[in-house]
């Protein structure tokens, strides 16, 4: 059976648990056999018995909000062997080159793989290394200073021995190298650099705690496309939206991956649209309300132009969207209508400095609580049976008391819903690393560092 990596996104986590839900739940089967912080390694069922595969990995990659990109393994080398070849300390040299020599011969093979074609032609190729993490020693000081210009010399001499008329490799800026905070080529790269062609590639080397992976890159992002309707739509608000990726990654959990073009959908509070946007270009039919009438106005002018953007023939949007309370959500809209609700409701006011404990607790016991009582008694109404919410609560990190945030389990499980684990403990392998453990299955955080409001990410399913 064919092994892929898929590069995750920032958030390892969130990107892992996704990737794990859609080759559990979407047309696509298959399970992660081993990750890293950065890679995860998928078998899949029946991919292999596809005629195209590479368009079936390509609608697969769009469907996905946490990865970067996708390549199809040919190899892999155990950790010890290549510990051996690229010691912290170098004492034994007769014996490291006769492992680098071994290494050098797998290669070869891989070659032939990654290169249909190699004699006459000219080839370029970019070498990315996947590290188990990028913080550890062995990768700012043997990876990227030894091994990646071992790869790139030994690599272009291969190609040469092999007959091709030339060949070229990507080099990465001197300086990076030597700081040893390298980062692999970007996505938007890959199409600069045309290494989807035959004569051009991009060879990944994603470890793990086993080993190496060594892989050609087959599919990625495009991060352009959301980033152009992020930022180029009309109205926009960075302070308070978040990412498109989030928003994507937010609808996968829904579990909807079937005729999604039949699937209704409701964001209720759907801002300036933002998870309205992806859920359209993910085909859903979707629907916003919002209390804020202007809100409801830039949602439709948002969704409008990107349907511009798109070249659909515009339909009417305006009935899509309504302005209303949470708290009445259900006298205007059908009970049991929706196959799912995503959303991010108000998260408190926007915060450049941390409040203090007292205020914070206030502002949850008399705004927030209120709110997801409302959302959760509501969605309840306007939810068909077994359907999902994913939706964002908040963690305000507080000047004097710790992390503060709200107890959405109870109030989840108070108006007959139930929890839905982000990540199957039963499909996910054991890691040694404790840095690599999902401590906490049933929701995951949204954070960047030194924030003050971080965004916690939960599931859950009508009773
Ligand atoms: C955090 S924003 C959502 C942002 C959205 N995810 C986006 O990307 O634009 C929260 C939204 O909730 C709305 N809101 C606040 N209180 C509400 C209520 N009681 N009922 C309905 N909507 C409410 C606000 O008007 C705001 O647009």
């Amino acid at each position: 059976m064919d092994r892929y990596i898929f590069v995750l996104g920032s958030n390892w986590q969130l990107s892992l648990a996704e990737l794990d839900n859609c080759l559990k739940y979407s047309q696509l089967k298959g399970r992660i056999i081993d990750y890293s912080a950065n890679i995860a390694v998928v078998e899949f069922e029946n991919l292999h018995l596809e005629k195209h595969y590479i368009n079936k990995l390509m609608e697969f990659q769009f469907l996905l909000g946490g990865c970067q990109k996708i390549a199809k393994i040919f190899e892999f080398i155990d950790l010890p062997t290549i510990h051996e070849a690229f010691p912290l300390t170098i004492e034994k040299f007769k014996l490291i080159d006769k492992i680098r020599k071994k290494i050098s011969t797998d290669l070869s093979s891989v070659l032939d793989k990654v290169f249909p074609r190699i004699k006459k032609k000219s080839l370029f190729y970019a070498v990315s290394i996947y590290p188990n993490f990028y913080d550890e020693e062995y990768y700012k000081s043997i990876l990227t200073k030894h091994f990646l210009p071992f790869l790139n010399k030994e690599i272009m001499a291969i190609l040469k021995q092999k007959g091709a008329e030339k060949a070229l490799y990507y080099k990465y800026p001197e300086k990076n190298i030597i700081e040893g905070n390298l980062n692999p080529i970007f996505p938007h790269h890959l199409i600069k650099y045309g290494l989807f062609n035959e004569d051009r590639a991009e060879i990944i080397f994603g470890f793990t705690e086993d080993g190496v992976y060594i892989a050609r890159t087959y599919t990625s992002d495009d991060p352009s496309f959301k980033k152009k309707i992020d930022e180029q739509r009309p109205f926009k608000e960075f302070k308070s939206s978040i990412s498109p990726k989030l928003a994507i990654m937010m609808l996968n959990f829904l579990n909807i991956f079937e005729n999604r073009e039949e699937k209704r959908i409701l964001d209720p509070f759907v801002g300036n649209g933002t998870i309205f946007l992806f859920a359209m270009i993910q085909d859903f039919q979707v629907y916003g309300t919002d209390v804020d009438a202007t809100k409801i106005e830039n949602s439709i002018k948002n969704s409008n132009w990107l349907l511009e953007e798109l070249e659909e023939n515009i339909p009417l949007l305006n009935e899509r969207f309504k302005i209303v309370d949470i708290k009445n959500l259900s006298n205007i809209l059908e009970n049991e209508f929706f196959d799912g609700i995503c959303t991010e409701p108000y998260l408190g006011p926007f915060l450049n400095k941390k409040p203090y404990y007292i205020e914070t607790q206030h502002l949850i016991d008399t705004e927030l609580e209120p709110l997801y009582e409302a959302t959760f008694r509501e969605a309840f109404k306007v939810l068909k049976q077994k359907g999902r919410i994913c939706i964002i609560a908040p963690i305000i990190s507080t000047i004097d008391g710790g992390n503060v945030q709200i107890n959405i389990n109870k109030i989840a499980l108070n108006n007959n819903f139930k929890v839905i684990p982000m990540i199957d403990p039963k499909r996910i392998i054991n890691k040694m690393n404790d840095k690599l453990q999902f401590r906490n299955l049933n929701n995951l955080i949204d954070a960047k560092k030194n924030q003050i409001l971080f965004r916690k990410i939960y599931v859950f399913e009508k009773q």
